[in-house]
C-alpha cells in the first residue's frame, strides 16, 4: 500500500498564550514551561519539529506608535527562542525544534557555535529558521539605519551559509579521539582554520565545538520572492511556506523542486510545509460558528493589521477599513506575506481582505470543521499538492492549551487512523525523521 503520510510541524513564538479568551492561559508563558509542556505534547503526536518564530524590535509601525503592539500583546514581548529552542529539546526526545534566527544579527561563527552546541544538546534535533530580517526598526538595533535591500540580504547570506558550512566543516567528524591511554582529547591534525575572507565576512576559524550529532543543523527557510526560492532551494532541509489555496500551494512546491533540481539536489531532500490554521468542533456547525465568532472578534482585525504592519512597515491603521488599499503596496519586508495578503486586483476592502482565506496570513487553506472533517480535506489537499507536510499555527500565532489538545488529541488521530500521519517515530535525529517519507 502507498504511503500516504504527510510532515507535520507547528509555527509558534515566544510571546504571550491566548491570554485574553476565555480558556487563556494567564499571559506569563516567561519561565518557559507552558511551551515545554506544549513540546512534549507535540512529540506524543509525533509531530516532525515545533519552529519557533522570532523578531528583533518592538513594532511601532502601526498608528505610528508602538501601543496596538504593546496594549494588544502583538510581536511583543517576545523572547528569545534559542534558549526556549534548549528547554523543549532537553524536555523531550524524539520532537525536532528549530529557532530563528537572524543573519543580520549574528556574527556567522557566533550563530555556528550556538547551532552546534544546541544540536548536541538535544542529540541531534535542532534546526535554524534562517531568515534575513525585514525590518528598518530591527536594523536600528544593530548598528544600521536601514537593511540593506533584499537582493543584497540575500546575497549577504549566501556569504553566510558557505561560511556556516565551513565552520561545521572545520574538525573533521573523528577529531575527537578521546584516547585516554595517550591522554589526547582531539587530534589537532583533524581541527583546521577556514581563513575565509569573503565580500562581507571574514572568519579565521576554526570552530570551537565538537562536531554536533547532526554535524549542522537541519536549515529551515521561507523564502517567496524569486532571489529567497533560489536560496531556500539551495539550503534549506525544509522550507515554509503559506499558499493562497491548493493550486498556489502545488505551484509553490513544484518551483521549488525544479530549482533545487537545477542546483545539483535532489528534491527529494526539501520538504515543502505549508502553513495552516486550523478550527476544530465537536460538529462541523458548531466550528463553522466558532470561525465567525473569531473573525468578527474586535480584536481580530486590529491585531492581524498590526501584526502585517510589524512586518512589512507599513501603517494599515491610515487605510480606510471599508475601501479597497489606493494603490499595491511594496515592501523591502515580507513581500511574499504582503502579496498574498492584498490581492491586489480583487476589489476586496481592507476589512474583507482580513477576513478573507482562513483569517488572514497565515493559511494557505480553510480548515474548519470535525477532526474528521478536517483531517478527509487535509489528506485531499497534500495529494493534489503533492508533498510534504502541514505547519499548524494560529491566526495570530497566539495559542492556549485547549487549542493544542484539539490537534494533538483530535486532529493528529483522525489523521493517523487514515494513515496520513506518522505513528512513532522512526528515528531519533531529526533529518532523519524529516526524511523517512
Ligand atoms: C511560515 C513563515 C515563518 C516565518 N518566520 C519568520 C521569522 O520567524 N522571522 C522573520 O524575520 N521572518 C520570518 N518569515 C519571513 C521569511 O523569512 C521571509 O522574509 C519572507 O518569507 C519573505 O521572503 P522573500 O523576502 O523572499 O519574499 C517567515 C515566513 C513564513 C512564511
Amino acid at each position: 500500500m502507498a504511503d500516504k503520510r504527510f510532515h507535520l510541524g507547528w509555527f509558534m513564538n515566544f510571546t504571550p498564550d491566548e491570554w485574553r479568551e476565555p480558556f487563556g492561559q494567564g499571559g506569563r508563558p516567561w519561565d518557559g514551561q507552558f511551551y515545554v509542556e506544549m513540546a512534549r505534547s507535540l512529540e506524543r503526536a509525533c509531530f516532525d519539529y515545533i519552529m519557533i518564530e522570532d523578531k528583533l524590535m518592538v513594532p511601532q509601525t502601526y498608528g505610528g506608535s508602538a501601543k496596538a503592539s504593546l496594549n494588544h500583546g502583538m510581536m511583543v514581548p517576545k523572547h528569545d527562542p534559542a534558549p526556549l529552542a534548549v528547554a523543549m529539546g532537553m524536555a523531550t526526545q524524539r520532537l525536532g525544534v528549530i529557532a530563528t534566527m537572524s543573519t543580520m544579527a549574528y556574527p556567522p561563527f557566533l550563530m555556528a557555535r550556538l547551532c552546534s552546541t544546541i544540536d548536541s544538546l538535544t542529540n541531534g534535533r535542532f534546526g535554524w529558521n534562517v531568515v534575513t530580517s525585514a525590518e528598518d526598526l530591527m536594523a536600528k538595533n544593530f548598528g544600521m539605519d536601514r537593511l540593506p535591500p533584499r537582493d543584497q540580504r540575500y546575497e549577504m547570506a549566501d556569504e553566510y551559509m558557505d561560511v556556516m558550512g565551513k565552520l561545521f566543516a572545520s574538525w573533521d567528524p573523528d577529531a575527537v579521539v578521546l584516547d585516554r591511554d595517550a591522554g589526547i582529547y582531539a587530534d589537532e591534525t583533524k581541527v583546521r582554520p577556514i581563513d575565509f575572507e569573503g565580500k562581507y565576512y571574514k572568519v579565521r576559524g576554526p570552530l570551537n565545538t565538537v562536531p554536533s550529532p547532526q554535524g549542522r543543523p537541519i536549515y529551515v527557510q521561507a523564502g517567496a520572492s524569486p532571489k529567497g526560492r533560489d536560496f531556500a532551494a539551495t539550503h534549506a532541509d525544509s522550507i515554509v511556506s503559506v499558499a493562497s489555496g491548493v493550486e498556489e500551494m502545488r505551484k509553490f512546491r513544484a518551483d521549488i523542486r525544479e530549482r533545487a533540481a537545477k542546483f545539483g539536489r535532489d528534491p527529494d531532500t526539501i520538504k515543502v510545509m505549508f502553513c495552516v490554521t486550523p478550527t476544530l468542533g465537536e460538529t462541523d456547525d458548531e466550528a463553522r460558528a466558532k470561525y465567525e465568532r473569531m473573525l468578527n472578534s474586535p480584536h481580530f482585525i486590529v491585531d492581524t493589521l498590526a501584526s502585517l504592519a510589524a512586518i512589512t512597515e507599513i501603517d494599515f491603521a491610515q487605510y480606510d477599513l471599508d475601501k479597497p488599499l489606493p494603490e499595491k503596496l511594496v515592501t523591502n519586508g515580507e513581500s511574499g506575506t504582503l502579496d498574498k495578503f492584498q490581492q491586489w486586483g480583487s476589489g476586496k476592502t481592507l476589512k474583507e481582505l482580513v477576513v478573507a482565506g482562513g483569517g488572514g496570513l497565515v493559511s494557505s487553506v480553510e480548515l474548519v470543521g470535525t477532526p474528521d472533517t478536517v483531517a478527509d480535506r487535509m489528506g485531499e489537499v497534500m495529494e493534489e499538492v503533492g508533498g510534504d507536510g502541514f505547519l499548524i499555527t494560529t491566526p495570530v500565532l497566539r495559542v492556549s492549551r485547549r487549542f493544542i489538545t484539539e490537534v494533538t488529541d483530535g486532529l493528529v488521530p483522525a489523521l493517523q487512523k487514515r494513515g496520513l500521519a506518522r505513528t512513532a517515530y522512526a528515528h531519533e535525529k531529526l533529518r532523519d525523521n524529516l526524511l523517512d517519507f
